[in-house]
């Protein structure tokens, strides 16, 4: 039976997805490359008939994927197209995964946090990622809209359920923070640094940011909505005005146009990596690298939050992820969030009273 191409989604339909078998047909052609794989083994290994497989094939074709079928070689896939198709994504990733267990992809949609709220509240297990080519308000930390222009970044968001308890889930900032600096540098070969908590940046502009919701109890987290955004192929000129000067894209950067799907891949399965480990109990492994990444420690920081500021200079990060800060009073602070602006060296400790 044939059904409708299911690799990018326009509505919103929490219906569990039926089998991907355009994932595992894409991941065949993958492994047999330039050898091509013909419709008999693609329909034995999926167990449909080679007219069902044609029949994907086709669907493929018309999302963009350029599949060339010869007697001799069978199959072969050319090219990808530059949008996200969750069958794509999924036939890269390995097993077993907890992360992007399943993937969406929506058109448009207003934030993928408020889409993966959702599912979380209607039991949905953890790892599903939701992704959008375009947000209409897409929320960024302390109420900032994120702009997400269609097609230029990855904007995404995912469902976790860590063994947690709410004062340590900013061991997901750090854990998130870490995996995207890994994944963009495994994929561009660039070097992003951390600001505390979770920005990514190089310099003082950013590029992506994470957006951590939680639903919780006192003593333990429910699920945990992880929203990022990276500005991939956003170029300098699209940023708005106010955020010219603080903003840039992995494109800007790399001097080069990128591939979305490879990046949303590299940083999904580092994400499932750092995940592993911290449920593993072996968070140390993952901080550690934040401290190598993160350019926070060592600086001058302001801190505000809400009505209060705190300055000081960074230290260190404590085991739960909070930033301890030495305050130039000289007392020691342990931050859990709030507006970081740095300074460039540390600051000198004032004999005034606080
Ligand atoms: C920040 O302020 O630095 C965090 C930005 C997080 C943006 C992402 S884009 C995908 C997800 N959906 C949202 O509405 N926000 C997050």
């Amino acid at each position: 039976m044939r059904r409708p191409p299911s690799i990018s989604q326009t509505t919103p339909d929490f219906a569990p997805p039926e089998g991907h078998a355009d994932a595992c047909i894409l991941a065949a052609l993958r492994v047999a490359g330039q050898s091509g794989a013909s419709g008999a083994d693609l329909a034995k290994q999926l167990k449909v008939s080679r007219a069902a497989i044609w029949a994907r094939i086709e669907d493929l074709r018309r999302a963009g994927y350029d599949i060339v079928a010869s007697p001799h070689h069978g199959y072969v896939l050319r090219s990808t197209p530059e949008a996200l198709h969750a069958d794509d994504i999924l036939s890269r990733l390995d097993q077993p995964r907890i992360v992007a267990r399943e993937v969406q992809v929506f058109q448009e949609t207003s934030s993928t946090n408020e889409i993966v709220d959702r599912l979380a509240r209607d039991g949905v297990p953890e790892g599903v990622v939701v992704f959008a080519e375009s947000q209409t308000a897409g929320r960024g930390r302390l109420g900032r809209r994120w702009y997400s222009p269609p097609g230029r970044g990855l904007w995404f968001s995912i469902l976790l359920r860590p063994p947690l308890r709410p004062q340590a889930a900013t061991q997901l900032t750090v854990l998130s923070a870490v995996a995207v600096a890994r994944g963009i540098e495994r994929e561009t070969g660039l070097q992003p640094e951390i600001k505390w908590p979770n920005d990514i940046v190089f310099g003082a502009r950013k590029c992506g940011g994470i957006l951590l919701e939680l639903g919780a109890e006192l003593d333990h987290i429910r699920h945990v909505v992880l929203g990022i955004g990276i500005d991939v192929n956003v170029v300098p000129e699209e940023f708005p005005a106010e955020l010219r000067h603080v903003a840039t894209s992995l494109n800007e950067q790399a001097g080069r146009k990128l591939d979305r799907t490879a990046l949303a891949v590299a940083i999904l399965r580092e994400l499932d990596a750092a995940y592993t480990r911290l449920r593993r109990g072996d968070f140390h492994e993952v901080s550690d690298e934040w401290v190598r990444r993160c350019t926070t420690l060592g600086k001058g920081v302001r801190i505000q939050m809400g009505e209060r500021v705190i300055i000081g200079t960074a230290e260190a990060l404590d085991e739960e992820g909070a930033l301890l800060v030495r305050t130039i009073h000289g007392r020691l602070e342990r931050i859990i969030g709030g507006d970081v602006t740095l300074e460039k060296g540390p600051m000198p400790l004032t004999t005034a009273q606080p």
